[in-house]
């Protein structure tokens, strides 16, 4: 048990949410529950990129000011996280006070170190990206890798971070503390950019005023990623309140978008050394949903509501397949087939099957009331294996890994089931023990899928006849074999997934 602080990416409000967003979101979410089912004090931050040239265009296109405009699309965020039922501790606008002092004082701070120093720059700029590039990384020659869209030339003043100066405090942090990126050979890549030799880059812009003023020269603003990544910390009251920022600082993991890597593995890491910050102590770095076969993103115009997801699969299922489906770190293809034949799969015909039969059984051998396990249970090894297979697989932060560890105990339990055959078996203390055993198997199901799908881990949990919420059970002690108690009413009700055409 301990304190638990994770993070997502901010995202910038020139786009409104769309699955690729919600994906990193529920990452977080999932995995934070599981923290709160250890009894771990959790913090989880989200919220949102307001600054910077690509908001101030994407807002002057529409004619409104940039203020204004972030004003309308930061709610969709939050909205659309509440319907996920993400279940978020907080929520950073990049526009807020707290944040603006916290990205003053850490300016400073690199300032006073002697670490930004002001210089003159002429360069290839993307401002999709908002990032710099050499000619060697454009296609075609002109156009940027991501938004496949020219670079512009730029060329003007700016105050620069010296991060030439990091590569071997890097390498030798990243030696010392290794598995602090996870997957592994994310870490590995790092490692190589940082190898290959690190380039100063600028942290303040005069072409534009929409950002945070740079304290000791106020025609500057901050570079928007200066920025964007401060939130990290004016979010646990770094520059507001020294207490919040010694409990939750550092952070235990980012979790980030495999774009995004050089920023929160490279940049952000030094600009925290130089400021006399400690480092994150993880970082999680997530694959791409693609659509099409390319990344899902508003610039290519291959987007997927996630809220129209919802609508059709319904909450559960959405969730369940965006953590099921892709192993964190690795690209997955979304696809209405794929979302459909998981939904099928493993929602109805497993867990959702599971449960009715039992209920089914119970009902009509046991008057509706479910019969305690056995200790001795055949089923208690594969619990306990599920559970093992489970932690571990969040300790890892792979989320379809511990779902799929805990299909595998459905699995065995309906197995179980379909070689007993309590259907078809007299009422009496072998039937009892049976369905007692797959009440104890359920009830450990609903702890290890509460962080993937809670409302429906809450319905099992009622159905078989505990009280409470699966919120309030603490692990490792609630995995323990044999926690069902018998004698409480099963109930039928509805079916938890019905089965769904294409
Ligand atoms: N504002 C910056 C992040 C600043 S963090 C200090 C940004 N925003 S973003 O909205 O463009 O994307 C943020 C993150 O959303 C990505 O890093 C990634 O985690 C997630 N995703 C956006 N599109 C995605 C997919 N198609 N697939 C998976 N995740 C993606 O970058």
């Amino acid at each position: 048990m301990g304190r638990f602080y994770v993070t997502t990416p901010i995202y910038y409000v020139n786009a409104k949410p769309h699955l690729g967003h919600a994906y990193t979101t529920i990452v977080g979410d999932a995995l934070t529950r599981w923290h709160r089912l250890l009894g771990d004090e959790v913090h989880y931050l989200t919220g949102t990129d307001e600054h910077g040239l690509k908001i101030q265009q994407a807002a002057e296109a529409v004619g409104q000011t940039p203020a204004a405009f972030a004003d309308e699309i930061a709610p969709l965020f939050a909205a659309a996280w509440q319907r996920l039922n993400i279940a978020n501790d907080d929520f950073i606008r990049t526009t807020e006070p707290r944040h603006r002092v916290a990205v003053e004082k850490l300016l400073q701070a690199c300032f006073d170190a002697g670490d930004i120093e002001l210089d003159t720059y002429s360069g290839l700029y993307c401002v999709g990206c908002e990032e710099y590039y050499v000619e060697d990384e454009l296609v075609n020659g002109t156009d940027c890798p991501i938004h496949k869209r020219p670079v512009e030339h730029f060329e003007e003043e700016n105050y620069f971070f010296r991060l030439s100066r990091f590569e071997q405090r890097l390498l030798d942090w990243y030696d010392a503390h290794p598995g602090a990126i996870v997957p592994e050979h994310r870490g590995n890549e790092v490692r190589g950019f940082i190898k290959g030799g690190l380039r100063d880059f600028s942290v303040s812009r005069t072409s534009l005023t929409w950002g945070i003023p740079i304290p000791w020269d106020t025609k500057h603003v901050a570079y928007v990623w200066f920025d964007a990544l401060t939130n990290y910390l004016s979010a646990v009251g770094f520059g507001g309140d020294p207490e919040q920022f010694a409990k939750w600082w550092p952070v235990n993991y980012h979790l980030i978008g495999k774009d995004i890597i050089r920023f929160h593995c490279i940049y952000w890491p030094a600009m925290l050394m130089s400021a006399g910050v400690e480092p994150p102590q993880g970082w999680a770095v997530g694959g791409w949903l693609l659509s099409g076969g390319e990344k899902m993103s508003k610039s290519l115009g291959n987007v997927v509501n996630p809220l129209d997801l919802i609508d059709d699969i319904g909450l559960d299922g959405f969730r369940y397949y965006v953590l099921a489906d892709t192993p964190y770190g690795q690209d997955g293809d979304f696809t209405y087939e794929g979302l459909i034949g998981r939904y099928n799969s493993d929602l109805a015909n497993n867990l959702g099957n599971l449960l009715s039969r039992v209920a089914t059984v119970v009902g009509k051998k046991c008057d509706g009331i479910g019969p305690a396990p056995r200790a001795d249970s055949p089923l208690a090894g594969a619990a306990n294996a599920a559970y093992e297979a489970a932690a571990a697989a969040w300790d890892q932060v792979q989320p379809s890994r511990a779902l799929e560890a805990t299909w595998q105990l459905i699995r065995a339990t309906n197995a179980y089931l379909e070689s007993n055959e309590p259907w078809k078996a007299e009422p009496g203390p072998a039937l009892d023990a049976v369905l007692g055993d797959a009440l104890e198997a359920l009830r450990l199901v609903s702890i290890l899928v509460w962080p993937a799908i809670p409302d429906t881990a809450d319905i099992v949990w009622s159905r078989i006849g505990l009280t409470g919420r699966v919120a309030d059970q603490r692990l490792p002690a609630a995995a323990a074999w044999g926690g069902y108690p018998g004698g409480v009413a099963v109930g039928k009700g509805e079916p938890l997934f019905p089965r769904r055409q294409l």
